[in-house]
């Protein structure tokens, strides 16, 4: 694909791609997560910087190398998240939200670590806020792309995420699936696209499924213009 290009098909545009779990405190010695890699999002981050766009990547904590030419801004809750991509977005064109943002938040953490007692315990869990939801309700010229990570009746939550949120793509992959979501190197996706069409694609590469959503961001920008 790079090689029988010449042109850098995302040259001057700013892609905001965030990537990751959040971590959520309970108290100085313990957190809320989930099973993210951040595998998928860095390398949609390393293919858009490929590509020639000018891209920041914001990180959940991760154990992977930042990929060449690209910026990174650590985050660790959705709260913070939350802040560094609106911070962002204005400027953007493309924004790209990988990351396995947590639901939810314990509503206070403790300053003290919490002491175990006799019998069983209740934390009290609030909702974060949906950063997809709101770049949908304020976006003006960026294209969104969101993902959606399923275990169940994939595509009527697919298609339902891509309504909700006001996004342009919604990336679906089952994360029961071998080979696909949590940890693995390959994905199993299908691209939603708001015009309703979608496209099934094979197990890939996470690095080819990167290529492959910037086809149809490309294809979109293309018919935009
Ligand atoms: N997302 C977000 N902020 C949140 C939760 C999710 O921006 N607080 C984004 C994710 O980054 C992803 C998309 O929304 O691009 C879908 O995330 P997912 O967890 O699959 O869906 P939810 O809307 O959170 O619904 P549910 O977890 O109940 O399926
Ligand atoms: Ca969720």
């Amino acid at each position: 694909y790079f090689s029988h290009r010449t042109e850098l098909l995302l040259k001057g545009k700013k892609v905001v791609v965030t990537a990751g779990p959040t971590r959520e405190r309970i108290d100085p010695v313990r957190y809320l997560t989930n099973f993210s890699s951040g595998k998928m999002g860095y390398a949609i981050a390393g293919i858009a910087a490929k590509l020639g766009a000018h891209v920041t990547l914001i990180s959940g904590p991760v154990n992977l190398n930042i990929p060449l030419g690209v910026d990174v801004v650590h985050v660790e809750s959705a709260e913070e998240m939350y802040q560094a991509v609106m911070a962002r977005f204005d400027e953007a064109d493309i924004v790209v939200k990988t990351a396995a943002v947590a639901d939810y938040r314990p509503e206070q953490i403790h300053d003290q670590k919490m002491k175990k007692q006799e019998g069983a315990t209740v934390i009290n869990l609030v909702r974060t806020k949906d950063i997809l939801s709101e770049l949908g309700k304020r976006k003006t010229h960026q294209l969104l792309v969101g993902f959606a990570a399923e275990t169940n009746n994939i595509d009527e939550y697919a298609r339902k995420k891509l309504k909700d949120k006001n996004a342009d793509m919604i990336v679906a992959n089952n994360v029961t699936t071998n080979g696909a979501g949590f940890g693995s190197d390959t994905n199993i996706v299908t691209i939603y696209k708001a015009d309703g069409t979608k496209k099934e694609l094979p197990k890939l590469s996470k690095q080819d499924v990167a290529l492959e959503i910037f086809k149809e961001v490309i294809e979109i920008l293309k018919r935009k213009e």
